[in-house]
């Protein structure tokens, strides 16, 4: 079956697992346990992101943001971390812990962020702009990080960007909406590329004001991915830990929140007793607030990449250790962050 598996997955024209018809899945109660057991055995971590299904975060070791994630993967012992999260995130993993084994439940689990920036397009920019400095978010592939000079996530991005020198603008990829949003912050001057979540970006300033107007005692809260419409909205605008911080402290018992709904799972079980309002998007028709990458994943498909230890991620070591200095900077410079 492994060599089935390997043959299947190498002659994919996308890698990644299509058809789980072809292999014997455990159901319900015995997938949880089938899923424990082959952690036992194999000496694996699970790391799920916030955004992932809930029956993932509710098995997960460590569930965190892209930075809580990226530091769990750098300590572990385990042998193998199962990484629930989008492929960019599983990469972080592998470049700064490269002897574990790093398996993605589903490698076609990407990020719009991700797949618009490439590192060829970056090296472009900074051509264009010879004296500043590239401050890329995390949401981007190893190549694209070997071009930076330095990564941030949503939960660091202000500290870093504020801590960089202050003669020297600052290229900022591949998110324009955060990159907007921290320049206005910081009173820095920054170059954006022209990048944006797919999943922030549907959000409706009109919708929203009107669930505003809906519900008086509520207070919207927003990740800066938004799009400035509805970040002038917001009563709080912060990261993906730093809005469920929020929820659980504040004193408000009602909150429209504007990013990825997946988030409210762990929200709900931080505050039962308050009212989580997702924010409304564009289109009516459709779940553009639940991040389709993200929801590729499955326990089905966890259970699988545990028991083939497969999709693998791997990685030229050059590029790794390229893309391992900005990640190392980005560390050292948020060392006070939790
Ligand atoms: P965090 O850095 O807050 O985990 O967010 C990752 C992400 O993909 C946001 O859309
Ligand atoms: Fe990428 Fe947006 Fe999905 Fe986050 S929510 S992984 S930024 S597409």
């Amino acid at each position: 079956m492994e060599n089935t598996l390997n043959t299947a997955i190498n002659n994919m024209p996308v890698k990644g697992f299509l058809d789980l018809k072809e292999f014997a899945i455990p159901t319900g109660d015995d997938l949880v346990q089938a899923i424990l057991d082959l952690k036992k055995e194999k000496n694996a971590v699970i790391l799920a992101h916030y955004y992932q299904p809930g029956p993932i975060q509710d098995i997960a070791d460590f569930l965190g943001d892209s930075l809580q994630l990226a530091r769990q993967a750098k300590e572990t012992d385990a042998d193998m971390i199962a990484f629930c999260g989008v492929h960019f995130m599983a990469e972080a993993a592998k470049i700064l812990n490269p002897t574990k084994k790093v398996v993605l439940p589903d490698t076609l689990a990407g990020c719009s962020l991700a797949d618009g920036c490439s590192a060829e397009g970056l090296n472009k920019m900074r051509e264009q702009h010879p004296n500043a400095l590239v401050a890329t978010y995390i949401n981007c592939n190893a190549e694209t990080k070997a071009a930076s000079d330095i990564i941030v996530t949503s939960s660091n991005a202000e500290q870093i960007i504020e801590a960089l020198p202050k003669d020297r603008p600052i290229i900022f990829a591949p998110d324009k909406n955060l990159g907007r949003y921290l320049s206005k912050k910081t009173g820095r001057d920054m170059i954006l590329w022209d990048g944006s979540c797919i999943v922030h970006e549907a959000f409706s300033m009109e919708r929203i004001a009107q669930q505003l107007a809906d519900h008086p005692n509520a207070k919207l809260i927003a990740h800066p991915e938004s799009e400035t419409p509805v970040l002038e909205l917001a009563h709080f605008i912060g990261s993906t830990s730093a809005l469920l911080n929020y929820v659980e402290q504040d004193d408000c018992q009602q909150f429209i929140i504007a990013t990825e709904e997946g988030i409210l799972h762990e929200m709900r079980k931080r505050a039962p007793h308050k009212e989580l309002i997702p924010a409304l998007v564009f289109d009516e028709s459709c779940n553009c607030s639940e991040c389709f990458y993200m929801k590729r994943n499955t326990l089905e498909k966890l259970y699988l990449c545990m028991k083939y230890e497969l999709p693998e991620i791997k990685m030229d070591e050059e590029i790794r250790l390229k893309a391992l200095k900005p990640i190392e900077a980005m560390l050292e410079l948020s060392k006070s962050i939790k």
